[in-house]
């Protein structure tokens, strides 16, 4: 993918509509840890980070919109009242905002838009989560709409339940929209209560190692997961009213039940319930500065995602596994839905550089891709500039 400047997008946008654009940056975000707790109401800990998505943004006084997406060199124009899904995927994730934004009777008019940054599609750092929150800010801006962030996380998170057909959590949106600089949050993804906890690696780094794999099965295997964790509750609350949610189990619990839950369910519940103490114990590891017990239990948050939950594929084994080897990485694990993207690999900043170089060399020689690695910046979440 070719990456594009906020410059570059505001450019564009003048040739194509001939006025003045407002500027709005779309973040992506890491997570640390806490992988598929967010749609069974437990705790995340992601963080905004410097990759984003531009928008240059107008309304246009008509009722056509225009969207151009820079990147990928194409464009969709449509009626705002014949919003409907179509075969163009970013534009789904745009018109769902629309859609929500039209299901709450705020009248909208016709937009002019160009787009496009430097966030990989299918990375694992949540591109659709940028796009879905840079817009909405944007349209919150122009139209002076009176949103907090929390409720634009909600409405991206409805939008993509309901116009892209995707039960996602609510943790990109939310981190996209409340992320700040040099802070990961810890969010209960029940209470939507949350606090930021400064993030201070001492010696070390975040390192995304890119795939640059994206399987197709994505959407529908996170549909699957979720409907097994749906099935997990249903069979526990016969036992427990009180349970609502994965949230709510313990070790025990499932223990108890298990030959009712089967193999398959119990392995699901069971990485759930031991991500839940993983990420309880993570917090407080980087409260206290014990960075190499974090990188352990990164390592088996990635055990658990692909043995138990089984959303790792071999590429990322593979990258996993050779960090697993490599001197001076505390910790690594994929990062986000799975199935592709990235992984996280918490390194002393001394090896970096050989590190990068060592493990693109071995996974071309293994799997014949080239990887793409960044370095992470905490950033400010999404903003109008
Ligand atoms: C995707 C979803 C999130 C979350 C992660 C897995 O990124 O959009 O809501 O479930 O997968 O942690």
């Amino acid at each position: 993918m070719k990456e594009i400047g906020l410059e570059a997008i505001k450019a564009e946008f003048e040739k194509r509509f001939n006025s003045q654009p407002l500027l709005i940056k779309g973040c992506g975000r890491i997570n640390i840890i806490g992988e598929h707790t967010d749609y069974n109401d437990g705790y995340v800990m992601p963080a905004s980070i410097d990759k984003g998505i531009y928008f240059a943004i107008s309304e246009n006084g008509t009722t056509e919109s225009h969207f151009y997406a820079a990147n990928l060199g194409e464009s969709y124009s449509f009626f705002i009242d014949d919003i409907k899904p179509c075969d163009l995927q970013w534009a789904n994730y745009l018109m769902g905002i629309m859609d929500q934004l039209q299901k709450q009777n705020i009248l909208l008019e016709g937009i002019d838009l160009v787009f496009g940054g430097d966030l990989p599609v299918g990375s694992g750092m949540s591109s659709s989560a940028a796009l879905e929150c840079g817009f909405a800010l944007g349209l919150c801006s122009l139209f002076n709409l009176d949103m907090s962030r929390q409720e634009l996380a909600q409405l991206a998170q409805k939008s993509s339940h309901e116009f892209l057909g995707i039960p996602c959590g609510i943790m990109d949106q939310f981190a996209s929209l409340l992320g700040l600089k040099g802070q990961v949050i810890k969010l209960d993804c029940r209470s939507l209560n949350y606090e930021y906890i400064p993030i201070d690696l001492k010696d070390y780094d975040l390192l995304l190692v890119n795939s640059n794999i994206s399987h197709d099965h994505v959407n529908g295997a996170y549909r699957d997961r979720v409907e097994e964790c749906r099935k997990g509750v249903t069979i526990l609350q016969q036992y427990n009213k009180d349970i609502l949610s994965l949230r709510d189990v313990k070790m025990a619990m499932l223990d108890e039940h298990q030959a009712e839950l089967g193999a398959l369910i119990y392995k699901r519940c069971a990485y759930v319930v031991k991500e839940t103490q993983r990420l309880k114990e993570a917090g407080n590891c980087l409260v206290g500065g014990q960075l190499e017990r974090l990188g352990e239990l990164l390592f088996e948050t990635h055990d658990g995602l692909s043995k138990e939950y089984e959303v790792s594929c071999p590429e990322l084994d593979f990258l996993v596994d050779f960090a697993r080897n490599y001197e001076g990485v505390l910790g690594a694990r994929l990062m986000g839905g799975g199935f592709g993207g990235c992984t996280i690999n918490l390194i002393h900043q001394n090896i970096k550089k050989e590190f990068s170089k060592a493990i693109t060399k071995a996974y071309y020689k293994e799997r014949g891709i080239d990887t793409s690695i960044y370095e992470v910046e905490i950033a400010d979440g999404t903003r109008v500039i």
